[in-house]
């Protein structure tokens, strides 16, 4: 058995960890040849790969980013403007390949799901720090992200106290709050704000009020995709959009500025920027991306293809691609984390209806 492996997407904590569980799993127990294909799709696109011994997976559990490189632009379908789908099909072909573990985010899993409607046997494994992925209850990286970012608000709020300042800290996280939510909860945010619920600025400067009358400081997170109520577009998404953006710094940036004409207190914004993602993954990401890996590979070895390995409520199965291609997991006002925030009055920005 020849199987393939990418890493497609941004990169983050605990990819190598699942690189490494898949094509241990299928050395030592189905005696398969593994090919690392590198920089993600485009690997299959410019022909670039190299066989993975047992060897070259040792040693790399603790390792940030991925031994196989990745992409985060290398779309077969629409390449610098050309569909080399076909290309990539024969490509597949000539390497012998029967069947390809893609680890992934939505974006990845959809360019998975459409070469899987091409005949291309294919297995994918849910990796992003967003964890925005549909069907699973969490992606890996997820939680070293949430570590990280939980350490920046540790940070900023010795600062902010000695200082009496309202600090904000901006996240990552696409058009999902969850790194934001999760982090906020776990270093006690005064006020978190996300893109599921779009802000008042007025809501948001009387929690800050609030708290500088009491504790004469107060922390702030903002995920990348949050915009005020009101608002048109993000700028995460203008961004995206933009071939050629204007970087206006980011919300928190934005926020900044919003704040300093309403309250008096001197303000200070930071974005983490990228390093929510670099670096080492926690000992629960190493172990969950073992986890999916091991159970990647059995599916591979069953050749249950066209699949999507997911956690759902504790357990390990999986869903079809089609599932989880068009859609990404958005916070809801029943999530148990964004409930429990709430009854820690914790301000989420919510317009009150008088404003509404
Ligand atoms: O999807 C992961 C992520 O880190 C998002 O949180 C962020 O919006 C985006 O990727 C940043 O992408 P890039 O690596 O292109 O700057």
């Amino acid at each position: 058995m020849r199987i393939g492996i990418l890493t497609g997407g941004g990169d983050c904590p605990g990819l190598n960890a699942a690189i490494r569980a898949v094509a241990k799993s299928l050395i030592l127990n189905h005696k398969a040849r593994i090919i690392g294909i590198e920089q993600g799709f485009r690997g299959l696109i410019e022909q670039q790969v190299r066989p993975l011994s047992y060897a070259d997976c040792s040693g790399i559990l603790n390792m940030g980013g991925t031994i196989l490189g990745t992409h985060n632009s290398a779309d077969p379908f629409n390449y610098k403007g050309q569909d080399v789908s076909i290309q990539v099909l024969d490509y597949y072909h000539k390497l012998g390949l029967d069947g390809l573990v893609v680890i992934g985010g939505d974006g990845t899993m959809a360019i998975a799901h459409s070469l899987a409607g091409l005949g291309i046997n294919v297995v994918g494994m849910p990796k992003t720090i967003d964890n925005d992925l549909m069907c699973t209850d969490r992606t890996f990286g997820f939680d070293t992200a949430v570590s990280i970012v939980t350490d920046g608000i540790d940070r900023l709020r010795t600062t902010g106290q000695s200082h009496r300042r309202v600090m904000i800290l901006e996240t990552m996280g696409r058009y999902a709050g969850w790194i934001a939510l999760h982090a906020g909860m776990a270093g006690g945010a005064d006020v978190i704000l996300i893109p599921e619920f779009p802000y008042s600025i007025e809501e948001v400067a009387k929690a800050c009020k609030n708290r500088m009358g009491e504790q004469h400081y107060s922390v702030l997170v903002v995920a990348e995709g949050a915009m005020p109520s009101g608002g048109h577009m993000t700028i995460r998404e203008s961004l995206d959009t933009s071939p050629d953006p204007v970087r206006l710094g980011g919300i928190g940036n934005v926020l900044k500025h919003q704040l300093e004409n309403l309250i008096d207190a001197e303000v200070r914004s930071t974005c983490l920027g990228h390093i929510q993602r670099g670096g080492s993954p926690t000992a629960f990401d190493r172990i969950f991306a073992t986890q999916l890996g091991s159970y990647a590979a059995s599916l591979v070895a069953n050749r249950e293809f066209g699949k999507l390995v997911v956690m759902q409520n504790n357990q390990l199965s999986s869903v079809p691609l089609a599932q989880v291609a068009t859609q990404s997991k958005k916070v809801d006002g029943h999530d148990l984390t964004f409930q429990s925030a709430l009854a820690m009055g914790i301000s989420f920005g919510l317009p009150s209806p008088a404003n509404s």
